[in-house]
Parts: C-alpha cells; structure tokens; sequence
C-alpha cells in the first residue's frame, strides 16, 4: 500500500509563497501517483492534523526562518515521525551563514572574506574596515535568510542606505564581492548529483531572478568546465554537505571565479518545483521529479 504522506508547507517566512509552490507540485506528483496525500502548515493544527491523518512520513517543504532552521524538525523530532531532509543540527548550522561559514573556513573550503556587522561602528569607521579588510563593492546580507531575500551589492556610496534600510536584522554578513561565474550542485544523499549554472540577465542572481521567468536567467546544463574542475566543484559540495551533517537533499550556491570555487552557502531543503535547480539537475541524470520525491522520503525514514 502506498504511504500516506503530509506535507509541511507555507509557514511564517519571507520564503512562503516559494514553500506553497513547493508543497503544491510535491502533494501534486505524490497524489497523482496513488500516495494519500494531506497538505498542512506549521502552525497550531499540526498536531491534530497529524494525529487525525497518522501519516507514515512529512514532506518538509517549509524554506527560510521556522521551517528549514531546525525549529519545525525539533517539534516533528517531539512527535517521532519521520521527516524529509536534514536534522534539527545540521538545518540550524545551515541555515546560519556565520556559522556554516566558520565551520567551512575550518575545512579548508574557500568561502568569500566576510564580517559581521551588528549597527555598532561609526559609519566612518565601517568603511574604512571595508577598504581595508575587503573592498568595494561587497555584498551585504542577513544571517539567515534564503532566496536573496534583502541581499545586496553594495558600493561606497550606497552601503549606509542599504545597512539602514534592513537594521532590524540587527545583525548582517558584509562580504567580499565575488565576480565571475555562479555554479550550483546537488547532492543526494552521499552521492554527488550534478551542477547547474546560472546566467541571470539582472545585476546578479535575486529573487527576481530566481522566480520570474520574465527575468530570463539562463539554466545551462551541463556545465561547462573540465573534467577536473567539475569533480573538484562536485568534491567540495560532497564535502560541505558531509561536514555540516546534512541529510538526502541538499544544493549548495557556489561562484566560481578566477580558476576557483567560492561556496556561497549550503541549502538543506532546496525548492523542490518541477522548475527548480535541484529537480533540473535530477533530471538532467535521468532522475524524473516523481523518483526524486520518493528517494527523498524513503531516506526521511533512515536515521538523522
Ligand atoms: N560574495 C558574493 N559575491 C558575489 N555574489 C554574491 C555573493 N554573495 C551572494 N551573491 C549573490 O547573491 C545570491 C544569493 O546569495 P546567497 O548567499 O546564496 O543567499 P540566499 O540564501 O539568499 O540564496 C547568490 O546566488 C549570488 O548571485
Ligand atoms: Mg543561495
């Protein structure tokens, strides 16, 4: 008989409407392939609904704050069900760009230069660090957003407004601008699936680029780098995926400039719609999005 499966969608972040999207089109593909399927938010009626439903496994399709950040995995832990993607640890140091980066600046895996910054220097004295510690322009973005959700390229003269205008992060990443080409790759598992380019038209890969098709990023697979470059790209991914301790799917965001690989960050519940990058790179291997959904709530049921 075939599993009866809930799907977490919605939720309370800025990524929302991306995680409906994706929950829509997963609850879609299972129903239509005879798994009893029941769509729910994270909110007060998930336990009943849980309890009224008695599913075999949830699908998380939550992004962002809440769902992909250990929170929503530490209440599911509570209910001992078994859930899709990673752990309530390794979602947290995910989705905290200050510390995944930390932990892969300790495994040698290059990352842009980077501080934080918490409101607290003169501005005098914040663009005087820059100039000396990373120089323009930078790339200012919270802590543990998704989706380019408020992230920015800034120069001298605009970085004081941008700061300004996302103060209530109260905390931010200023990073060092990297140029060049923007790669992602898949792993499934411990098996690396794949790579994707991107070739936004914008100024770089935002959220409009990530979701309007009227932006027209270009979706190039394969990617086109030798052999030896590809297999160190896909090593590196391997690697940051296994150091964080993610679990089935993950996609990390890479730039790729100068003969060099610069992981931007670590996704632990990457957009799962038929037009996504991981679901693309599936099947670009041969992998249908149907075969994908069910490999990744089989591993929900392996141990975290
Ligand atoms: N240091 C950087 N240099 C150049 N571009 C960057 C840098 N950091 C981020 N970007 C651009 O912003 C996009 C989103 O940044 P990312 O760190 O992946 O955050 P998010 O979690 O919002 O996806 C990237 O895909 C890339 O296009
Ligand atoms: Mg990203």
């Amino acid at each position: 008989m075939k599993k009866k499966v809930l799907v977490l969608s919605g939720g309370i972040s800025k990524e929302r409407l991306i995680s409906l999207d994706t929950g829509l089109q997963v609850a879609k593909e299972l129903k239509k392939n005879g798994y009893r399927v029941k769509i729910s938010e994270p909110d007060n009626n998930l336990k009943k609904n849980i309890k009224i439903f008695q599913p075999n496994v949830v699908f998380n399709a939550l992004h962002g704050q809440f769902g992909e950040d250990g929170y929503t995995q530490s209440i599911l832990e509570s209910f001992q069900i078994p859930y899709t993607h990673s752990g309530v640890i390794a979602s947290s140091i995910a989705m905290d760009k200050e510390i995944s980066k930390k932990i892969f600046i300790k495994n040698k895996i290059k990352t842009p230069k980077y501080f934080t910054y918490s409101y607290d220097l003169p501005t005098s004295d914040l663009i005087k660090k820059i100039k000396k510690k990373l120089k323009f322009p930078v790339v200012v973005k919270p802590l543990n957003e998704g989706s380019s959700v408020n992230v920015y390229i800034c120069n001298k003269k605009n970085i004081i407004k941008t700061l300004t205008s996302i103060k209530n992060y109260k905390k931010v990443m200023i990073e060092e601008f990297i140029g060049g080409r923007e790669i992602q790759v898949a792993i499934m598992g411990n098996k690396k699936l794949g790579a994707i380019e991107l070739r936004p038209k914008r100024k770089f890969y935002d959220y409009k680029a990530k979701y309007n098709s009227s932006a027209k990023t270009e979706h190039i697979i394969p990617v086109n780098l030798p052999s030896n470059k590809m297999k160190q790209l896909l090593d590196i991914a391997l690697k940051a995926h296994k150091i964080i301790g993610c679990k089935g799917v993950t996609r990390s965001d890479f730039k790729f400039y100068n003969g060099k690989f610069y992981i931007l960050e670590i996704n632990t519940q990457p957009g799962m719609t038929k037009l996504s990058l991981v679901p693309e790179i599936a099947a670009y291997k041969g992998i249908s999005f149907l075969k994908l959904i069910e490999w990744i709530l089989i591993d929900a049921s392996k141990k975290k």
